[in-house]
């Protein structure tokens, strides 16, 4: 056991005895050099990075979100969610990468019936999330079958991709007692046959609502480190395979302060649309009894959140597409300009949060609120599978936090 050389109550030196400044940039970022018994208390890991990435960057007070080197405003209206899952997992890819990864996620798009059986045995009760999670860890021992005994790296992930869209989308016909449908339609895109099995749709909406639903998947595809993500770099470290670090980074995302959180806006809507308050009395309201306003403030944006703002753009441009969820929509933009009325918001840089929009936006393509966690788990699958590759082809140690003693 190494023996601490300089004790707190003693001469602590100087930061440089603990640490190698291995970089000086919007951060000061540091490292401890080895020898020192030096124990860094920091619950929630605020102040820590645990990796390196290329896959995003993202700044807090510039309101600035890219996808390697791209902005998200750009990723978003100019790609899809296939292309962009792939770009996270590799900034330039081959035309024939891309054409076999594309194929890959195409072929994997079917129900195995021991997906289904699986999907099926679970309990009502139980949360989507956990549905989803099962249905593919089920799909893992069944992804030969599909893509052959010895699939790439990217097919695999283009297999994971395409299962968890799959699993959402009988997990969401389940809960509302419709028929599977598995159409005869190879020739449409991906995320036409995506939404086709998620919700169904007729011909002359089916464009306008795949197109919205691949944006907001290709807005939530990444969002650098979080507990999810996290938690898939952790089963990754140990030596984890994909299908078990992903289904690790759903039972995160599903909780109530993480993706869970998405269930919270729709809720605080009907409330306020069913009570008939206005949505200004609604906002002075939870002032006054100190209550958070659910969609509002984040902990990286101390502004406008890029895809808060790129879905705000969306809804405010054009009401005459909203107008099925056009109280809902009217309600959210009364919401924001009263924060922006009030010196409140201001002074505490709060604004409006993607979940926000995320609700309404979902619900105009067909899905119901219950299903808000499920819907940005179908995009942030991409992201896992980026920093699962990223993880394991970086070599990173097994991640080995350490505790203190606490004393009872
Ligand atoms: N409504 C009202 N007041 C708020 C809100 C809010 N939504 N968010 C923060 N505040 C206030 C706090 O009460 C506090 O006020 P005080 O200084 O008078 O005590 C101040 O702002 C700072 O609060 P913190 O909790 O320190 O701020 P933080 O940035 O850490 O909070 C968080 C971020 C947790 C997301 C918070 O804004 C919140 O609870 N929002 C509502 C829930 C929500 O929308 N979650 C989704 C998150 S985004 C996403 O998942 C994509």
């Amino acid at each position: 056991m190494r023996v601490r050389s300089k004790t707190p109550s003693g001469d602590l030196g100087g930061i440089d005895d603990y640490f190698e400044r291995i970089e000086d940039s919007e951060f000061l970022v540091l490292k401890p050099k080895p020898g020192n018994d030096l124990l860094i208390y920091d619950p929630g890991l605020p102040n820590v990075a645990t990796c390196r990435s290329a896959i995003s960057y993202l700044s807090g007070t510039d309101g600035m979100l890219r996808y390697r080197d791209r902005p998200i405003e750009e990723v978003a209206t100019g790609s899809v969610y296939l292309d962009v899952a792939l770009h996270l997992l590799e900034p330039s890819p081959s035309e024939a990468r891309r054409a076999a990864f594309v194929e890959a996620a195409q072929t994997s798009l079917i129900l195995h019936p021991e997906v289904r059986q699986v999907i099926a045995a679970m309990p009502a009760a139980s949360h989507p999330l956990d549905i989803v999670a099962a249905g593919l860890l089920a799909a893992s021992g069944l992804e030969a079958s599909t893509l052959g005994a010895e699939p790439d790296f990217f097919e695999r992930a283009a297999y994971v991709i395409a299962q968890t869209h799959i699993c959402a989308a009988l997990v969401n016909r389940e809960r509302q007692n419709l028929d599977w449908v598995d159409p005869d339609d190879l020739g449409t895109d991906y995320m036409t046959r995506v939404l086709h099995r998620l919700v169904g749709c007729d011909v002359a909406q089916g464009e306008a609502r795949a197109k919205m639903l691949d944006q907001i998947l290709v807005l939530h595809a990444e969002h650098d480190q979080n507990c999810s993500t996290s938690t898939v770099r952790n089963v990754a470290s140990a030596g984890g395979d994909l299908f078990s670090a992903t289904c690790a980074g759903i039972s995160a995302f599903k909780a109530p302060l993480h993706g869970g959180a998405s269930e919270q806006v729709p809720k605080m809507l009907d409330d306020i649309i069913s009570s008939g308050q206005t949505p200004a009395d609604y906002v002075d309201m939870k002032l006054a009894n100190k209550d958070r306003l659910m969609g509002f403030g984040h902990r990286v944006y101390d502004c406008w959140d890029p895809r808060a703002r790129f879905m705000y753009n969306a809804l405010d441009a054009k009401p005459e597409k909203f107008v099925d969820v056009e109280k809902l929509r009217n309600t959210v933009l009364e919401l924001i300009e009263a924060t922006e009325q009030r010196a409140f918001f201001k002074k505490r840089k709060i604004y409006p949060n993607p979940d926000l929009f995320n609700g309404i936006l979902f619900r105009w393509i067909g899905m119901p609120p219950a299903m808000n966690g499920v819907m940005l788990t179908m995009s942030r699958i991409a992201g896992w599978t980026a920093h699962y590759a990223e993880q394991v082809s970086d070599g990173l140690p097994i991640v080995r936090p350490r505790q203190l003693q606490k004393y009872v």
